[in-house]
């Protein structure tokens, strides 16, 4: 059950909270009262409050001061104050130091409709950020429970897979001889499902991996990482020949670690995907684009159609038959994760036959984003 938003009153003379808690009565909302500066502060510190009823004028603490010291405090310093008062000439006063809109302005003696019309509009305000902010949480809650589940699941998969490969390894070897063809044949296509089989469940164990990572973030050469995995794979292919072109000075902010994953990662597809082009030509590079760098990894290969293009950042969704070209699906996946936790985005570009671009941002400001803890 949602409770109702709590609305605080304050001032030192009782009639006036009685008069007030009389008005708002008519308001969903429940009313809390402070008979002083210093009691507001307490109750601030106690319960969440939709907005605040501040009266200027009280001994002691001025609600100009309450206002302050509630700012200063990170519990309190969102609550939308609306200062209640019969000075007049105050009016800049009351909105020094409010950059967020979050405070107004009540003249005694009161009007009960705009008193209402002005709570209630904190009210709305209140309800609509507790809405988002719970659709947010339950949200992680279910990404971090697929994640928990994924990363399970793979686990548990490769138990029932470990004897059913090297069983059938061991009857091809040892028994092969007393089986016909066929016989070999089937036991064969049992071995290399369960190889695809054990590939896809690796696969599924990087990608929660990298959600489970604990970012790490520093400054990130990215052309010396790209240059990196471009050597690897020459030294994997070294019969290919590969026009490799790169930025220079590709520095980002991120952690090194799964940055060089998902680099390796569009790298690889860029490879993977011009092995059909007479002059395959492979570019990591950036632009400017207002104040956000533009990272981008570009090649001249087989493209896509770009109808489809957000199909690819899902698991396991592939453009191209397995025919064509290898994989199982996952690698962009992994990449947009990756850029996730950086606070970037990722996107696509390409045409059927004339090469894909990839697109990445990596905000510096930001801090990583932090990983849900899950438990196996
Ligand atoms: N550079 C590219 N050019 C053309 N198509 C691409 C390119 N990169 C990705 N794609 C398309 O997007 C699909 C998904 O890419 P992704 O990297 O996730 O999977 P994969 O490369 O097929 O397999 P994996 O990376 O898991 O080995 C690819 O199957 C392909 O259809
Ligand atoms: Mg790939």
């Amino acid at each position: 059950m949602s409770e109702r938003p709590k609305i605080l009153i304050v001032d030192d003379i009782e009639a006036n909270l009685i008069a007030m808690e009389a008005l708002l009565g008519d308001l969903d909302c429940e009313t809390v009262r402070a008979g002083s500066g210093n009691d507001a502060l307490r109750l601030l510190l106690r319960h969440e409050f939709a907005a605040m009823l501040l009266d200027v004028q009280m001994p002691e603490m001025d609600g100009f001061e309450v206002a302050r010291l509630a700012r200063m405090n990170p519990r309190s310093r969102d609550v939308p104050v609306i200062f209640v008062t019969a000075m007049l000439e105050t009016e800049e006063n009351l909105f020094l130091g409010y950059e967020s809109g979050a405070v107004d302005v009540l003249y005694k003696p009161l009007n009960a409709h705009v008193l209402l019309s002005k709570v209630q509009v904190f009210l709305e305000l209140h309800r609509s950020r507790r809405k988002l902010a719970d659709e947010i949480e339950a949200h992680k809650r279910t990404l971090a429970d697929l994640d928990a589940f994924n990363y399970s699941v793979s686990h548990d998969l490769r138990a029932p897979l470990r004897p059913l490969k090297a069983f059938s390894e061991i009857v091809l070897e040892g028994h092969g001889h007393k089986l016909d063809d066929e016989g070999r044949r089937l036991l064969t296509r049992i071995a290399s499902a369960a190889d695809r089989m054990d590939r896809l469940i690796d696969d599924l164990l990087r990608l929660s991996k990298v959600s489970r990572a604990r970012p790490n973030a520093g400054r990130v050469e990215l052309s010396t990482l790209a240059r990196e995995v471009i050597a690897e794979l020459r030294s994997d292919d070294p019969a290919r020949v590969v026009d490799f072109v790169d930025g220079t000075d590709l520095s980002a902010h991120g952690d090194a670690r799964l940055l060089r994953i998902a680099l390796e990662n569009l790298l690889r597809n860029a490879w993977k995907f011009t092995v059909r082009s007479s002059a395959a030509r492979i570019e990591v590079g950036s632009t400017t684009e207002g104040a956000e760098i533009v990272y981008f990894v570009r090649d001249n290969g087989v493209g896509f159609d770009p109808g489809l293009r957000d199909k690819l950042f899902r698991p396991f969704q592939r453009l191209h038959a397995s025919s064509d070209f290898e994989g199982t699906g996952i690698g962009l996946a992994i990449v947009e994760r990756v850029v996730r936790h950086h606070g970037g985005r990722i996107w696509a570009d390409a045409a059927t036959d004339r090469g894909a671009t990839f697109f990445f941002t990596l905000p510096t400001a930001r801090p990583l984003g932090s990983v849900a803890p899950t438990s196996t």
